[in-house]
């Protein structure tokens, strides 16, 4: 089993971010220099993988445009000698072939995974939600096609939750099993379960690697949690589904909280000198 496509689905609203997504996509929130998206994409390529749909929708022209060359900008950066910048505007268009379908209708996560089809044909394929950064010294994508090339299945990527938490998630049924430092069989699923109902506090985290098999199931699922067409509840008809534990920083940027905490975060981890040292100067000053 080889994986060597990447579905990234960018199509839904960032509702619980209002204005700032009336009229720019949520994957585009910048997080330090660059997009959300951009380290979704990052992540796959990281992984070994070059071929990359994103799922878009409407409204969501803007990252077309951040993939896309510049002619204006690198001709313009180039002729004020900005060489840095020029190199960086050019590796974005560079990363990857990266492919788009649009989504005609907001109609849940499945819905938009089905549009990846045609693209991904009778292969393996990782999806990773376009507005969740993971951060991990071996990438998310990377762990989870190793256990699914090891184990032929589809492996999903899970994190322990506050229970409070577990009911904006997809949670993992282990059957009573514990989970183990490396893939586990997973026996269920369940989308947005009441506390009292959820089988675990292991959230799926946006990170899979699913088989071709997923089509098949979606088309045969019905509409869930919120009257949509919901992964979780296809991926819970598949033969085989292991999880496995995510070692590293997950950010869902779909809410402000959690976007703060990536750029606070990731500004002190990512060690370049300068910003580093004044934003621990600002965290200094906010706690005297
Ligand atoms: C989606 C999935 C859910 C998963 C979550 C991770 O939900 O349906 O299973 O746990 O992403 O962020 P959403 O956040 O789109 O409601």
């Amino acid at each position: 089993m080889d994986v060597t496509k990447a579905v990234i689905p960018a199509a839904g609203f960032g509702t619980r971010f209002l204005p700032v997504t009336k009229a720019q996509p949520k994957e585009m929130m910048p997080v330090l220099d660059r997009p959300t998206i951009q380290y979704v994409v990052e992540e796959a390529v990281e992984a070994g993988i070059d071929d990359i749909l994103i799922i878009t929708g409407r409204g969501k022209q803007a990252i077309e445009r951040h993939f896309d060359k510049s002619y204006e900008l690198e001709e313009a950066l180039e002729k004020d000698g900005k060489i840095d910048r020029l190199d960086r505007v050019q590796e974005i268009a560079d990363l990857a072939d990266i492919h788009y379908v649009r989504q005609k209708e907001r109609d849940g996560l499945g819905d938009a995974v089905m549009y990846a089809r045609k693209h991904v044909g009778d292969q393996p394929f990782a999806l990773l939600l376009g507005d969740t950064i993971i951060e991990s010294d071996t990438t998310c994508t990377e762990s989870l096609i190793s256990a699914a090339e090891e184990h032929e299945s589809s492996v999903l990527s899970l994190e322990r939750v506050p229970w409070e938490d577990v009911p904006s998630y997809g949670v993992a049924d282990l059957g009573g099993e514990e989970s183990t430092g490396g893939s586990f069989p997973v026996e269920d699923f369940v989308e947005k379960p009441p506390q009292e109902e959820a089988p675990s506090n292991l959230a799926i985290t946006g990170r899979y690697v699913l088989t071709p098999e997923i089509f098949d199931r979606l088309e045969q699922t019905e509409r869930g949690v919120g009257g949509e067409l919901q992964l979780t509840d296809a991926i819970r008809e598949l033969e085989d589904v292991r999880g496995v534990e995510l070692k590293g920083d997950r950010y869902d940027i779909g809410n402000i909280p959690s976007w703060l905490q990536a750029n606070i975060e990731m500004a002190l981890k990512h060690d370049d000198g300068e910003m580093n040292e004044a934003v621990e100067a600002l965290l200094q000053e906010q706690v005297e």
